[in-house]
Parts: structure tokens; C-alpha cells; sequence
């Protein structure tokens, strides 16, 4: 390998609960073919149960979570297969474990107003993470460093702008050729 081509992209879109990560994660997936996951389908039970209960979890119980992501990216990268995951990755550590995983990780920032998020939320009824961690997330969330790849976008837009500025922004291809699946 040259190191000049990239055989397979690993984005992640990150933010509190509730910036809208799946919404744009899936769309991003929908329009370039890239492999979506669902973060939070890779919590333990024990994890689950805690946030249920409003209580924040801790990077003792992220970690493990956070080498099962880094595993699975590379796992696809391994297979050809480019991904997009819908991750918090709230922290620069985090984000340092995700980028264990496949060469290249990029980040989408959905980064908003409290207001707007916590509004969003507060409509939405059929999902385990109350508002009220939107607090503590908010205080742990650092935001993306210089030399970390990546974009920030702006979540008072819509969704299909998000997605298309994700696109644009990153230079995913769109389509799904093969090779991206
Ligand atoms: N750009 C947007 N404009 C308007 N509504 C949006 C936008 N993005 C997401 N939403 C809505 O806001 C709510 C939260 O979005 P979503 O579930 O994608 O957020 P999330 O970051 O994945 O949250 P969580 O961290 O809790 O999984 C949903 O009801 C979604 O339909
Ligand atoms: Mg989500």
C-alpha cells in the first residue's frame, strides 16, 4: 500500500444526547453506503440499566465500550467496509480509544444550544436516556482539538442539511459502490 489511498473511511458523528447523532449518522449512511452502527447497541446490560435510572455513567464502564467500537471499525476496515457510527465520544479520550481501532477516524461534531437539544428531547418518548443527563453531558463534552480530524455542524439545521454538509465537508462519496458497503 502507498499510503495515498484510503481504502475504507471511519466516520463517527458525536455530541450530547439528543444533537440528533443517529438521525445524521443514518443519513450519512443512506446516501454513502457506509456501514451504520448504533453506539448504544454496544452497551453492556449493566450500562444500560444505569442510564436508565438517570445515573451518568463513569470511563470505568465507557472503556470497555468504547475498545468493542474500536474493535468493530476495524474489524470492517479489515473487511474493506467503510462505517459510520452514531457515538457520544464526548472526550478527547474517547475519541483517542475510537482511533485504536481503523487507521483514520473522522469526527462530525453535532454541536447546538442547550436549549434547542433539551427541547428535542423532551419530545421524544420512546428512548431510555432522560433529559436529565443532557446536563452532564454538556459538562464532560470537549470539543474536538485541532489536530483532530473532523467538522462541527451547526444542529439548528435540518437533518437532510446535516447530512449534506457532512458529506460535502468530509468528501465522502456518495453512491454505494461496492467497495464502501
Ligand atoms: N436537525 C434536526 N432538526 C430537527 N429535529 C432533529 C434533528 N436531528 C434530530 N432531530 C430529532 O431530535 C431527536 C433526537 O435525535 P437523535 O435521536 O438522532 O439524537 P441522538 O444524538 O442520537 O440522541 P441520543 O444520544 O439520545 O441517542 C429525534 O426526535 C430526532 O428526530
Ligand atoms: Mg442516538
Amino acid at each position: 500500500m502507498t499510503g495515498e489511498r484510503r481504502p475504507t473511511r471511519h466516520v463517527v458523528v458525536m455530541g450530547v444526547s439528543g444533537a440528533g447523532k443517529t438521525t445524521v449518522a443514518r443519513g450519512i449512511s443512506e446516501l454513502t453506503g457506509l456501514r451504520f452502527a448504533e453506539a448504544d447497541e454496544f452497551h453492556s446490560e449493566a450500562n444500560v440499566a444505569r442510564m436508565r435510572s438517570g445515573v451518568p455513567l463513569d470511563d470505568a464502564a465507557r472503556w470497555p465500550w468504547l475498545r468493542d467500537l474500536a474493535d468493530w471499525m476495524a474489524a470492517r476496515h479489515a473487511e474493506g467496509v467503510s462505517t459510520v457510527l452514531a457515538c457520544s465520544a464526548l472526550k478527547r479520550t474517547y475519541r483517542d480509544l475510537l482511533r485504536q481501532g481503523p487507521p483514520d477516524v473522522e469526527f462530525v461534531h453535532l454541536d447546538g444550544s442547550a436549549e434547542l437539544i433539551r427541547d428535542r428531547m423532551a419530545r421524544r418518548a420512546d428512548h431510555y436516556m432522560p433529559a436529565s443527563l443532557l446536563d452532564s453531558q454538556r459538562a464532560i463534552l470537549e470539543h474536538l482539538d485541532p489536530d483532530e480530524s473532523g467538522v462541527v455542524l451547526e444542529v439548528a439545521q435540518s437533518p437532510e442539511d446535516l447530512v449534506a454538509a457532512a458529506v460535502t465537508r468530509l468528501g465522502l462519496p456518495t453512491g454505494t459502490p461496492a467497495g464502501l458497503r
